[in-house]
Formats: C-alpha cells, structure tokens, sequence
C-alpha cells in the first residue's frame, strides 16, 4: 500500500496530470510518487490522496507530471444533466473561495482533445457566471500570462465528471493555465516547424520561474534546421545564431538579426569574446553527446545566462533509464556550473523533457 493512498488520515485529494505520450507508464509514474490513482478523470488526470505535496514537485517521477492542484471543492456530477448546473456551481465557488481573494479564476476542460463543445461552452458561462458575482479579480481572466506566479488562483476544470477546483500559485501547480497547457496554433502559413511550438510554450513557463530575456537578446541554437524555433526568437525581436549541419528553411534567408552556420556543431567554435544570453538545443541523436556541445559552448555566456535544452529519451527504454539519463544530465551540467532552473514536459515535447539552466559564475 502507498505510504500516500487515500486511507492515510491526513491524505488530501488531488488532481495531476500526466502526459498522454507517459500513458504506457502510468502506474510507474504514480507508484514513483508512492501515489496510487483512485480515479481517472477526462484525459490524463488523475484524481489522488497525497499527504505531502512536496513529492509532486520533488520527487524524480514528478518529471513526468504536468499539472497538478489540490482539489478543495469537488462536485462529481453529470453537469449536462444537473438543472441550473451553471448558477449553483458559481455560487458555490464563491461561498467556498470568494473570502480567500483569488488573483484570478480560470476553468479549464477535464478533455480538451474532445471536439464535444458543451463542455467549452460551459466552461465559458460558468467563468462568465463566475467572474460577475466574485468580488473584482486584479487578474483578468482572459490574460493568463498576467498572473504573478507566487499568488494563489483559483482553478477548476470541468468535464463530464463533474467540477473540480482547488487554489494554488500557477508555480506550485506547474502552470499558468488549468492543466498546464497553452495552446499554440501550430497550422499558420508561417510555421516553419513543430518545434517552433516547443520554444513558444517554454518561453511562457519559463515565467513561471524568471523574467523573460529582453528583444534583442542575442541567442545561440544548435540544431536550428529547418527553423521552426528560430523563427520564434526572431518574432519576438531576439538575435539567433543558428548551427545545423542541414539548411535552414528558405522563408528564413536574409532574415535581420539572423546568422546561419550550416556545419556540425563540433565545428562551431566561437571565440571567448563572444558573448550570448542564452543557449538553445534541441539537437537530435545522443543526448549526452548534444549535452557535451552545449557544455562546452555555454563559456560563451553571459553570467546568468540561459539554457534551454530539450532532453531527447529516444532509445530509452524504461521509466527508470529516463530518470537516470536525467540525473546524469544535471549533475553534468552542474559540473560546467549550470544550475538547473526547472524541468518539465512541455505539451509539444514528444519522448523529450525540456531542461532549464542558468549559468553561474
Ligand atoms: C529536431 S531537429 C531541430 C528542429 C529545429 N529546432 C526547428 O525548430 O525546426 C534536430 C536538428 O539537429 C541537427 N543536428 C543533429 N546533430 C547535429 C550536429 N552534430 N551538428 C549540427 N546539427 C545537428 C539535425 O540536422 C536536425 O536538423
């Protein structure tokens, strides 16, 4: 029996959630966090007892979890067969959290792959029920980004189980949105790449954590081709040196700010003067071996300077292979006196995590 399970006295519920790419490792995943799931809820939540919430941030498994929150106020209904759903759920919200002064309130859907749009669309009233009766929020719910991630907000996530919600800051609950997940349209004319997504969303946890790099910041990605991600930096007024031993997509030549070297990595080798803010990689192949660039070449930067490092499990085969590559990674990476800042699965890694460093002096 889990030291954590339901029938521990001071065990209170929770909701994590798991990637749908970790489904296969559920239960090694929960068991990692000596956790056992009593319900699975919409996609990828799971509703459990923990006694000591330190271990859904501490523990290795953790890694795995995107989301989690402590749920305060349940109500496990059929929402679609409850009458006036919308007002009682609203004003329950209020007699259970309005006193405690929420930053913000923000809903999200237990299934957010479903193309069923009842629940969008109840979610959507039930904020705009919600928001009209609280007392004024200073977080506009429509401005997730604006949230400070120390303070409390109030979340709920709703679906066809019912209505789940809890309050805590959009750090300890390991995003700014109800199930930690923007959504980053990856189907405009000028998307490059998948992986242009993968930067996106990193840059906006990453404030979770720390402020982010002013425009014009000077960027150093290895593995840029065909540009997804450098089309991001650029977008937001950074400068990019770019390395990939392939070519860079067409629609990025003569791109202002932008210097390509088409050549391998280990032929890259700057010169000490030259500086940069931050490192990129999301190099393919060993993931030791893209470690061991990104170490050396992270002399080049400025103290503090950022690492944003995309951890390839590819070929790993296990729960516990990913936890030890991990562990080797950021004890190396200590070693070149990169702190780790965070980690996590990011909603457009695949079989990847997404490493965050600084560098120290
Ligand atoms: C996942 S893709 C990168 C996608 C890219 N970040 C984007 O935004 O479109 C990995 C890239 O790493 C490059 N790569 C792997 N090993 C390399 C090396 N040693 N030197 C240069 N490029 C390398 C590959 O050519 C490939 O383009």
């Amino acid at each position: 029996m889990p030291a954590s399970s339901s029938s521990s006295s001071s065990a209170r519920p929770w909701l994590v959630r798991i990637p749908d790419v970790f489904e296969g490792i559920t239960e090694e995943i929960l068991a990692g966090c000596n956790l056992s799931s009593s319900k699975l809820l919409g996609s990828g939540y799971h509703l459990i007892h923990v006694a000591d919430s330190s271990i859904l941030r501490n523990s290795d498994a953790a890694m795995f979890l995107r989301w989690n929150l402590p749920i305060e106020h349940s109500w496990p209904c059929n929402p679609q067969k409850m009458d006036g759903f919308i007002e009682k759920a609203a004003q329950t919200l209020l007699r259970k959290f309005g006193d405690r002064l929420p930053q913000t309130l923000l809903i999200g859907l237990l299934d957010p792959s479903s193309n069923n749009r009842y629940y969008k669309t109840l979610a959507s009233n039930l904020r705009g029920r919600a928001l009209q009766i609280f007392p004024s929020l200073p977080v506009p719910a429509n401005d997730a980004e604006a949230q400070d991630p120390d303070k409390a907000t109030l979340f709920c996530v709703i679906g066809k189980e019912g209505l789940f919600a809890g309050m805590q800051s959009p750090k300890e609950s390991n995003g700014f949105h109800p199930g930690g997940t923007k959504f980053i349209s990856q189907n405009s004319p000028d998307t490059i790449s998948r992986a242009g997504a993968k930067i996106a969303e990193a840059i906006h946890f990453l404030k979770l954590h720390r402020s982010p790099l002013p425009p014009n910041s000077h960027w150093l990605e290895l593995g840029a081709s065909p540009g997804g991600m450098t089309s991001e930096l650029l977008k937001r007024g950074h400068r990019v040196t770019a390395i990939d031993r392939a070519a860079l997509d067409p629609r990025l030549n003569g791109e202002k700010g932008l210097h390509f070297f088409h050549s391998d990595v280990a032929a890259f080798r700057p010169t000490a003067a030259m500086k940069f803010d931050a490192l990129l990689s999301d190099l393919n192949g060993d993931p030791l071996e893209s470690l061991h660039q990104v170490l050396r070449l992270s002399s080049n930067l400025t103290e503090r300077g950022l690492v944003v490092f995309t951890l390839k499990t590819a070929g790993v085969s296990s729960f516990e292979e990913a936890i030890a590559l991990y562990h080797r990674a950021v004890d190396l990476a200590a070693r070149a006196d990169l702190e780790l800042i965070t980690r996590t699965h990011l909603t457009y890694n695949r079989q990847e995590f997404t490493l965050f460093f600084e560098r120290m002096e």
